[in-house]
């Protein structure tokens, strides 16, 4: 280009002419629309550049075809090359799950009803894995109702800033992170589609997890935005979906199973939780929500078996005076501990 025509971007012969193309669908023309920004006819060849535009194909073509037509019929000359670039696209936010820094594998607990007994199981399971010598990592996405830190005795505290990172809550072992610790307690936070997108990118990628071999995701009940969110951010190495041996739980099981399916997410297979009672007084077991449904269910989908936690009140009190060691060193630890290496099995498995 020569400094003449940077001087003159359109050449005054194109202007009438020009004048004349109305923008598709609209009253206006486009040198009023200022979308001509360089218009110059060189050696019998008329070349037109316009601004981006967002316009669908065929709308531009339009356009194209009566700036050529105009040009042709005021000046004569053959050609028109008429440039009209599309504008550039809107920066695409970082799609598609990444890994955690510094972590292995990631465990979401999930249930499709709420008091199923995900979060003990999360914690525990946790703890389980923990004493097997994994470096383990417990991240509560409950964020309508964290459990976390009282599970783990550790309400109130509030976590530091390790550089730009949130340095997790260390507690019997495991690196621990919750809403609970980031909010108030009696804040009622209501969490719409956006922001709950942004806190469980936040707490799966903000946090200090490194090193870690698991990460254990704490989940709230159902099939919402948070289930989706985690899933689009992190690759999950295999969900451990828990359920009651009832036949609503049952139900809210195979949403469960196929929710991460839907997301292309691997299954460890499912827990039967407050299975059978082992009664204190009489010493026998007491099948209440009618034991043994689970197994035949995860043939049916294809998913292993987890195995069966009883219902015991002893670790109802200890879960929820937030001793979770104590749970585990006890009898009521024993189907955790069980859980643990099954699910230590399949994560060897995958190497
Ligand atoms: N196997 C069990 N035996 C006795 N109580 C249990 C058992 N599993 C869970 N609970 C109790 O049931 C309640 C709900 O469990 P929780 O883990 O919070 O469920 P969820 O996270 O699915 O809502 C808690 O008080 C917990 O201590
Ligand atoms: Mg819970």
């Amino acid at each position: 280009m020569s400094d003449k025509n940077q001087e003159f971007p359109i050449d005054l012969e194109l202007e009438a002419p020009l004048k004349k193309v109305r923008y598709p669908g609209f009253d206006m023309d486009i040198m009023s629309m200022q979308l001509v920004t360089e218009a110059h006819l060189t050696e019998g060849k008329a070349v037109i550049h316009l601004r981006p535009v967002s316009a669908p194909p065929e709308v531009r073509e339009e356009l194209e075809n009566q700036i050529a037509a105009m040009v042709r019929e005021a000046t004569g000359v053959k050609e028109v090359e008429v440039h009209s670039p599309e504008p550039p696209k809107p920066k695409k936010e970082e799609k598609g799950p990444h890994p955690i820094d510094g972590v292995k594998w990631v465990i979401p607990v999930a249930s499709g009803k709420g008091g199923v007994g995900k979060s003990t199981v999360a914690v525990n399971l946790a703890m389980a894995l923990s004493a097997l010598g994994l470096k383990v990592g417990i991240l509560d996405l409950d964020l309508y109702g964290p459990s976390v830190p009282m599970m783990l005795g550790v309400t109130g505290m509030q976590p530091d800033a390790v550089g730009d990172k949130i340095g997790p809550i260390m507690a019997h072992g495991l690196k621990a992170m919750s809403v609970g610790f980031l909010i108030k307690a009696d804040t009622a936070l209501i969490w719409r589609g956006p922001l709950v997108m942004k806190a469980v990118r936040q707490l799966l990628h903000d946090v200090a997890w490194a090193p870690l071999d698991v990460l254990v995701l704490d989940l709230p009940p159902g099939t919402g935005d948070v289930q989706i969110t985690m899933a689009q951010e992190v690759p999950i190495t295999g969900a451990v979906v828990v359920t009651t041996p009832q036949d609503v739980a049952l139900t809210d099981a195979i949403k469960g199973v196929d929710m991460f399916r839907q997301v292309g997410a691997p299954i460890m297979g499912i827990v039967e939780n407050m299975s059978y009672f082992n009664c204190p007084d009489c010493g026998s077991r007491h099948e209440i929500f009618g034991h043994g449904s689970v197994k035949p269910l995860c043939e049916k989908l294809g998913v292993p078996y987890l195995g069966e936690i009883p219902l015991d009140p002893a670790l109802r009190q200890l879960a929820d005076l937030g001793q979770p060691k104590a749970v585990l060193e006890s009898p009521a630890g024993e189907p955790y501990r069980e859980l643990a290496k099954k699910v230590m099995d399949q994560l060897n498995s995958q190497d």
